[in-house]
């Protein structure tokens, strides 16, 4: 059989509508992330109405953060780095239109029932049941498309970034499934399949492993992409990045419990979570390593490069979040963490340090390339994004430890004869100054996010049809 190359194309468009939401729901999830955290500074802007008060805006804030900005950063990313790894068009023809279009109309689902109040009560998986079934139809199609993608590689190997990517899609699928087992009573309610100790069990295995695989395996699949190419240096060691897979998706599934200390639990299945958080140090900050020592013998890029600031500072606030986590998890330090502005703290260091920052800085790689630009229209906003990134983050976390730790520490108080040393009004008072901080963070970070839409919208605006057209144009070498 004669061989011949073959001249074809990437389907980029999905990756620009994907990669143009997630700036658009990063900056909606973020307003509404500073509006909750401005209504803890001043409750009057509960407005005393149930859609706009905090109960039903927080989960509104999760779901758009975690959904809507990471998810769309998560399709975004994927789809590009699998059809480049893979050197092929991706898999299903219209159906990654269809997991575009039917991933917005859950987001558009979930901005409409959650202020509404229609909520399954379960944290991460507030959305009820039509949402579910609709999630589950828009996951199958992204499975289809992604593992079809892998199924026809011209490439040999699959990349050690599709084996993040692949894990993260069949683990979010699995835990989705398990959790939102619910008997509806009517189309806007349904009660769990399960009860008591057993019900919270199976939602914190979906809550923690959500943060395991949503959060953190498919972001180090955007890492395992992202990093060496914008250091133009290959991973450290693809040895390591083996052993990290293996080993972060075997220990992750076990800690939940750490969510549980001192409940109802059995108290075997608490200290369970608690030793396999500890020993997932060990995963999390070989992962961390290989990323940063990507960078041997490029650092001095740093120093000019803010793109690969954003992704660097992203594994270091990873490598601080994965330490700070398995503290926590020892159930003496729980003892004092737990309800408190600490977890609030940790949970921020994880979401803005290391997944936004590492989405924003591969999307800062990824959006000229799909819209055939050499670069974003100015790196001058980026440096600036980058900065009000990192001192946002910074101020947010901190704000947080005061607080959190004033917090524990005013609870336990007690006086020599066993009353309470502070009531608990006390303690919120003492909150407040942290409360505004972590809001004036929360803006920067915001402000950052605003600077990034309008660098977008110049990259796009400047960018000819023709050149959109030939950024995707490959060639397979030796096709049939
Ligand atoms: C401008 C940036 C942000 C601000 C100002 C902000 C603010 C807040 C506030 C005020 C809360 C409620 C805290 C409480 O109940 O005491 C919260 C909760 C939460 N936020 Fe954010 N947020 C931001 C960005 C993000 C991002 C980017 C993510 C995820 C990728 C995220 C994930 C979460 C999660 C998971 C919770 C619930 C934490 C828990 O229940 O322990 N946030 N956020
Ligand atoms: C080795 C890694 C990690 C371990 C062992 C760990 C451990 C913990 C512990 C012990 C808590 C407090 C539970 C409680 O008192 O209720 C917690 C909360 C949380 N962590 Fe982590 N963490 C890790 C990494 C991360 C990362 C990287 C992120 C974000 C990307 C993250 C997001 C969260 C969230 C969202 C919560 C709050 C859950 C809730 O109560 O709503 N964690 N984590």
């Amino acid at each position: 059989m004669s061989t011949a190359n073959l001249r074809t194309a990437y389907n980029y468009k999905v990756v620009r509508q994907f990669a143009i939401m997630t700036v658009i729901w990063g900056i909606v999830g973020m307003g509404i992330g500073v509006f909750i955290a401005a209504q803890l500074v001043w409750p009057q802007l509960n407005f005393d109405l149930p859609w706009t008060s905090f109960g039903r805006l927080r989960p509104l804030h999760t779901n758009a953060v975690i959904f809507a900005f990471g998810g769309c950063a998560l399709f975004a990313t994927s789809f590009y780095s699998v059809q480049r790894t893979c050197q092929t068009r991706l898999f299903g023809g219209p159906l990654a239109s269809f997991v575009f279009w039917g991933w917005q109309l859950v987001i558009l689902l979930a901005a409409v029932t959650l202020p509404l109040g229609f909520t399954s009560s379960k944290e991460y998986a507030e959305l009820e049941w039509p949402v579910d079934i609709l999630i589950t139809i828009v996951w199958v199609a992204y499975a289809v498309v992604f593992f079809g993608t892998i199924m026809q590689r011209k490439a040999k190997h699959i990349y050690v970034g599709n084996w993040f990517f692949g894990a993260f899609i069949l683990v979010t699928a699995m835990l989705h499934l398990v959790n939102n087992m619910e008997i509806p009573v009517s189309l806007t309610k349904s009660y769990s399949l399960y009860a008591g100790a057993t019900d919270a069990m199976i939602q914190w295995w979906y809550g923690h492993n959500a943060v395991g695989f949503f959060l953190t395996t498919g972001f180090l699949g955007m890492m395992y992409y992202f990093v060496p190419k914008q250091a133009g240096r290959p991973v450290y060691s693809y040895r390591l990045s083996i052993v990290h897979f293996w080993a972060l998706i075997t220990l992750y599934i076990w800690a939940g419990p750490h969510h549980l200390h001192y409940t109802a639990l059995p108290d075997w299945a608490q200290s369970l979570g608690m030793v396999m958080s500890l020993v997932l140090l060990a995963p999390s900050w070989g992962g961390m390593i290989n990323g940063m020592m990507t960078l041997s013998g490029a650092w001095h890029k740093l120093r000019h490069d803010p793109i690969l600031r954003f992704l660097v500072v992203s594994l270091a606030f990873y490598g601080m979040s994965t330490f700070e986590g398995p503290m926590m998890a020892i159930k003496t330090v729980n003892a004092l963490s737990h309800y408190t502005d600490w977890t609030i703290g940790h949970v921020h260091a994880g979401a803005l340090g290391w997944v936004a920052m590492v989405s924003i800085g591969s999307l800062y790689h990824l959006i000229p390339k799909v819209f055939g630009r050499e670069q974003m229209h100015s790196i001058g906003l980026i440096n600036t994004h980058f900065w009000l990134a990192t001192i946002g983050t910074v101020l947010y976390i901190a704000s947080m430890w005061v607080n959190g730790i004033a917090q524990g520490l005013m609870w336990r108080a007690v006086n020599e004869d066993g009353t309470l040393t502070y009531s608990f009004v006390e303690a919120l008072e003492a909150s407040h100054p942290g409360f505004l901080v972590r809001m004036i963070g929360g803006a920067f970070f915001l402000t950052g996010m605003l600077l990034m839409a309008y660098n977008t919208w110049r990259t796009v605006r400047a960018a000819k049809p023709a050149e959109i057209e030939a950024a995707a144009q490959f060639v397979v070498e030796g096709a049939h």
